[in-house]
């Protein structure tokens, strides 16, 4: 994000524009859709149905790497729709799976947008298993499969915008944080939560390169009460199947109403805390990426404005601009979080 300023970014990593329906039209088909798509139910049938020859034309090798475990399948079979209601829910068109896909942030990968999705062929999400820390009465180290169980996997069709300031729209399948949270019963001390990507020299190749700018691993952070929000989300799928793993496979944060940053991926380590953690971009570079980081088009970065963004997908001839929302949109919902703080301080 250092790197590149969005006017930089090359035509080569512009994907041509794929064919999509909106929802509702497709919600009309999506009966005898589903039929094709049996292994996956309700909403997630919805979106692999609209995109299912799209996705497996375009990214088998994604299918082939997701976790083969009968648990984790079953979970996918029960998944609970998208409301066709805000918030939940945008009513703008999705960003096609391809683009979902193969335009990525993923430094653990390599910088280029295109390298999370070329050089993650070996990375292994299965079997999986995240540290619990800190402030909580049931710490310990839980496998995913524990973790999952007593959730309901529900999909969200969120905006995603990028600090770098382009966009898209992506149908999640996950639960809220909050859930998660509750199951490891946090104390009165815990005032915010502190999550840890995996470092996997081996099959992470962005980890040891010698242009890495990260101090490893990578880390992000929430307030508590940012994290327990019915918005805040783990995703661990998308399009109604699993992460690939260029997306945070198999478990990652979504904050919809902050920069894509905060959305941390393939997270092994989340650690309850009294103090505000450190986190990677702020780190890095305090005075372009904040703590907060919710999305403002009143506070620019300072190499870039950021009241307008740049919608996914987009070819060569045509771009699409959009303007910017404060949170993205999901200010309704949020902005009572922030009820007295000076955005512009704490951007
Ligand atoms: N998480 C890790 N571990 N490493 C990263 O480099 N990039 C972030 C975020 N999560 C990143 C990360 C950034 S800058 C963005 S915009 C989003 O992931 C992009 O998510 P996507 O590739 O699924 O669209």
């Amino acid at each position: 994000m250092l790197i590149k300023k969005p006017a930089d970014i090359k035509p080569s990593e512009i994907t041509p524009e794929s064919v999509y329906r909106n929802r509702r039209e497709f919600m009309k088909d999506s009966a005898t859709m589903a039929v094709g798509a049996a292994a996956f139910g309700g909403a997630a049938a919805t979106a692999l149905a609209q995109n299912g020859d799209q996705l497996k034309a375009s990214a088998p090798e994604a299918l082939q790497r997701t976790p083969p475990a009968a648990w984790w399948k079953a979970k996918f079979d029960s998944v609970k729709p998208a409301p066709d209601s805000e918030p939940f829910f945008t009513g703008e068109s999705l960003t096609p799976y391809r683009d979902v896909t193969r335009y990525n942030n993923f430094y653990e990968f390599g910088m280029d947008k295109s390298d999370p999705s070329s050089r993650s062929g070996e990375f292994k999400a299965d079997p999986w298993s995240v540290e619990i820390s800190g402030e909580v009465a049931k710490p310990g180290n839980y496998n995913l499969e524990d973790i999952l169980r007593p959730m309901q996997l529900e999909e969200r069709i969120y905006r995603l915008r990028c600090v770098e300031a382009w966009s898209m729209v992506i149908p999640w399948i996950g639960f809220p944080l909050a859930d998660l949270i509750k199951q490891f019963e946090p104390t009165s001390k815990a005032k915010y939560a502190e999550f840890e990507t995996l470092v996997d020299p081996a099959t992470m190749p962005g980890v040891t390169s010698r242009f890495a700018i990260v101090d490893w691993p990578y880390r992000e952070g929430l307030r508590i009460d940012e994290a327990t929000h019915p918005l805040a989300f783990m995703a661990v799928g998308l399009y109604g199947s699993y992460l690939p793993a260029q997306n945070g496979a198999p478990m990652r944060l979504v904050v919809p109403w902050k920069y894509g940053f905060k959305s941390i991926k393939s997270i092994v380590r989340i650690n309850f805390r009294e103090t505000q953690p450190n986190t990677t971009w702020n780190d890095l570079q305090a005075n372009e990426y904040g703590f907060y980081a919710n999305v403002n088009p009143g506070v620019h970065h300072p190499r870039w404005r950021q009241d307008m963004e740049r919608r996914l997908p987009q070819t060569l001839f045509s771009r699409q601009y959009i303007e910017t929302r404060l949170f993205n949109g999901y200010a309704d919902q949020v902005a009572s979080l922030y009820q007295g703080m000076d955005l512009s301080a704490n951007f």
